[in-house]
């Protein structure tokens, strides 16, 4: 009986754990709302944002205006990410969600990049998207793909490296879901060639089997000598 009730309790534990482990990304919010408010004297931080005196939210703290405005793709990838997170709807603090529109041009691309804090849950309003993510070494970096049209819909989970290419000659249109008030991005090729200093291009050219000046040439496209 005794041991049973150990199992049980054991049994009751792990889960608990399991439990924990499942949401920790997002803490769920302990209050209706929680809007963000930069901390005036950089003192102090929290997990997040500190939240606004609730007597002073209104409705502009949960409002964002202009996702229907298209952002301007003329750059080197040709595409463009408006985003809506914490940091310009403060009233997402804590709720664990956010969106983005990304425009791209014709053959435009929003390339290999991840989000550390959240999968995305895309979908396609306008245009032809080849897209893809590749998994992690232990899952032996499989690449999983798809080319999505008008009305699909593709999730990229979390971590893992992914990328979207229009392979239309018209513009393409999509909107990504993110479980998480600020999801972050590190656009692979800005952040290893890119960094701010320079990565000693020694370590880079082994770990990318090329030759120091290859390197050093990605690293000038990439502004880091300018660093
Ligand atoms: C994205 O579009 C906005 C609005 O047109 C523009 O201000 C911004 O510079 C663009 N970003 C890039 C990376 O091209």
């Amino acid at each position: 009986m005794k041991t049973a009730t150990a199992h049980f309790l054991s049994a009751l534990a792990v889960l608990a754990l399991a439990t924990y482990i499942a949401c920790a990304y997002d803490p769920g919010p302990l209050q209706d709302f929680c809007v963000a408010i930069d901390d005036p004297k950089d003192i102090l931080f929290v997990n997040g944002r500190f939240c606004k005196n609730p007597k002073l939210v209104s409705a502009d703290d949960f409002f964002f205006s202009g996702l229907n405005i298209p952002g301007n793709t003329d750059n080197a990838v040709g595409s463009n990410v408006t985003a809506v997170n914490v940091d310009n709807m403060r009233g997402l603090n804590t709720l664990g969600v956010s969106i983005a529109r990304i425009d791209y041009a014709p053959y435009g691309q929003n390339p290999p990049h991840t989000h550390p804090r959240s999968s995305e849950l895309l979908v396609v309003l306008e245009g032809t998207l080849y897209v893809g993510f590749v998994s992690s070494n232990q899952d032996g970096n499989r690449f999983f793909t798809k080319v999505l049209y008008k009305g699909d819909a593709f999730v990229f989970p979390i971590g893992m490296i992914h990328f979207q290419f229009n392979i239309g000659k018209t513009p393409a249109v999509a909107f990504a879901a993110f479980g998480s008030q600020n999801p972050g991005v590190i656009t692979i090729a800005n952040a290893v060639f890119g960094s701010n200093p320079p990565i000693n291009p020694d370590v880079l050219a082994k770990a990318f089997q090329l030759d120091k000046n290859e390197i050093e040439y990605l690293q000038k496209r990439f502004g880091a000598l300018n660093k």
